[in-house]
């Protein structure tokens, strides 16, 4: 019975008794509930290291669709769990906590894209994954920072597309491809907060420092990258390259893989506009921690549900982008 309580607060409440060890546990309770764990890079440094599965939301998509497991724990935000959930629907889905959404996602309300979708008749409809479920079911292909370039490319050059809900993502295909995608106007509050002037001091300060860059960052961040890519591709360029310092542009969860990757280079989170605040965290993938992810597998809640209907749509324009990723 899921507690009154718990559905109010969104996660399991309930504290962890002291006398166990909570790693253990997890581990213990994967094992004999045939459960795995999958974590976005932005989370936690202690959920990172104890998941079955770490990657950017492409490869989190692609692992689903191919797991043998009977419930995935999404270390992740909202969107991940949804999409994880539409790939597999006879799967138990959990994500430890259900505030953890996402800013673009949230961006893009369902009723209110579907009107920007019918005001664009003719046109092919692109998302981000960082959307709703609800969003996936008025998509026809969705991507993700990954393989978003691929995916544009592979579409013929006359094709009238609506691109939404990342207006940065978007000009940044638009301004390679030479396309003129309509975008919807949704941006992500931690990647929207990079300031290009405190990149340039910080690169004043470490001149042969390269500049690592999400998509999700504004343009003038954008113009100034060594390198752009997905989280996924970020990281692989900073073990593949060989300069010894890097500026990354991304939240900062990132920096832990790649610190653990090549402990002998110094990795420095880009700075935000405010310098008084922990903005180039995300608020959200920070509410996932060890506790809940405890509990969440304890009690199996809470489980992600997406609707028949709104899944059976969602689920084709996912499978797209999968088949057009390989
Ligand atoms: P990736 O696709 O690079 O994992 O990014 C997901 C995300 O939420 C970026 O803010
Ligand atoms: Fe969403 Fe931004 Fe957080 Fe990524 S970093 S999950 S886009 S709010």
């Amino acid at each position: 019975m899921v507690d009154k309580k718990w559905r109010e607060a969104g996660y399991v409440t309930e504290p962890v008794p002291a006398d166990i060890d909570m790693k253990d546990e997890i581990r213990r309770m994967c094992k004999e509930k045939n459960a795995v764990i999958m974590a976005h890079y932005y989370t936690q440094g202690d959920i990172q290291d104890i998941a079955d599965f770490v990657g950017d939301s492409l490869a989190l998509a692609q692992q689903a669709a191919k797991t043998d497991a009977d419930i995935i724990v999404m270390c992740g935000v909202h969107f991940m769990g949804e999409t994880n959930k539409i790939l597999c629907p006879n799967k138990k889905v959990l994500v430890p906590d259900l505030n953890a959404t996402c800013s673009l996602a949230e961006s893009c309300p369902a009723k209110e894209f579907g009107e920007f979708v019918k005001a664009h008749p003719g046109h092919t409809v692109i998302s981000y994954v960082n959307t709703t479920a609800a969003v996936k079911a008025l998509t026809d292909v969705v991507v993700t920072s990954g393989n978003a370039m691929k995916i544009v490319n592979a579409l013929p050059k006359d094709e009238k597309i609506v691109f939404g809900p990342d207006r940065n993502l978007g000009n940044y295909i638009n301004s390679i491809t030479g396309r003129q995608m309509v975008l919807w106007d949704g941006a992500c509050h931690v990647h929207e907060k990079f300031s290009l002037e405190r990149i340039l001091e910080l690169k004043a300060a470490h001149p042969d420092a390269k500049i690592l860059v999400h998509p999700e960052c504004k343009g003038p961040v954008v113009k100034v990258a060594d390198k752009v890519g997905s989280t996924a591709a970020l990281l692989k360029f900073s073990q593949e390259d060989d300069a010894k310092e890097y500026i990354v542009a991304t939240e900062s969860g990132i920096l832990h893989k790649m610190q653990q990757a090549c402990p002998n280079k110094i990795f420095l989170p880009a700075p935000p506009d405010d310098s008084t605040c922990a903005c180039n965290e995300c608020n959200y993938m920070k509410l996932i921690t060890m506790e809940k992810l405890y509990n969440c597998l304890r009690y199996e809640w809470p489980e992600i549900e997406v609707d028949e209907e709104t899944a059976e749509k969602a689920v084709k324009c996912i499978n797209r982008m999968l088949d057009m990723s390989k």
